[in-house]
């Protein structure tokens, strides 16, 4: 990304991040789910927010097409247009996990580079969780019907038919969504949080 902007001088927070964790109970961070159209980041996000909200995290779940509706609605489906979807929100779950939030996102997020962009944006809180489900299962699944729109020509550039998935090479955690429930695999996540994000007690 080009920088258009100059004469910009950064200022710092009175309040530091362990301060802000401190008064939470836990640390502030970012979940990057990421896998294909179905396998599960919409369903396994929202459950899980409420479930680490009601452990009494605070949770906060940035979710594809709800975003799609507003900060990004300016944007398709392009290569180019996918890079600055994803580039916004790894952005804007920084912000969040510097606010000392869990932050829950839920992108298809299907080029290696544009994760590794919102790793760094998120100074090293980055927790990347690759649903593993494979096409056949999520193409089977469809919850949306738009599998089929694709086979049929009707949309473009949908991941998995017309549009690449470059899977994650080193994930902090994989959940094979294709083999297991959802219970299950929220169990994994609750725990993944627990041991990466809780404070111990003082
Ligand atoms: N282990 C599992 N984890 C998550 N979802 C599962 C699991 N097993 C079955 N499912 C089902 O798979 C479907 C996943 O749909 P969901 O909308 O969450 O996918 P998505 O990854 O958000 O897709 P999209 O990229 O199109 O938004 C749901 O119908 C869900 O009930
Ligand atoms: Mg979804």
């Amino acid at each position: 990304m080009a920088h258009k902007s100059t004469n910009i001088t950064p200022v710092a927070h009175g309040v530091s991040d362990q301060e802000r964790w401190r008064r939470h109970g836990h640390r502030g961070g970012v979940l990057w789910l990421t896998g294909l159209p179905g396998s599960g980041k919409s369903t396994l996000a929202f459950e899980l927010e409420r479930r680490l909200f009601a452990a009494g995290y605070r949770a906060y779940v940035l979710d594809g097409d709800n975003l799609r509706h507003g900060l990004n609605a300016d944007l398709g489906f392009s290569p180019a247009d996918r890079t600055e979807n994803i580039r916004r929100v790894g952005e804007v779950a920084a912000l969040f996990a510097g606010a000392g939030m869990v932050v829950i996102t839920a992108f298809i997020s299907p080029y290696r580079s544009d994760r590794t962009a919102a790793r760094k944006a998120a100074k090293g809180n980055f927790h990347e969780i690759f649903l593993s489900a494979g096409l056949a299962v999520c193409e089977k699944r469809d919850p949306k019907g738009l599998y089929k729109k694709a086979r049929r020509g009707e949309i473009s550039e949908f991941t998995g038919v017309t549009a690449p998935y470059e899977a994650p090479e080193s994930p902090e955690l994989t959940i094979d969504t294709g083999a297991i429930t959802v219970e299950q695999s929220l169990r994994l996540l609750i725990d993944h949080v627990d041991r990466n994000f809780k404070l111990p007690a003082e």
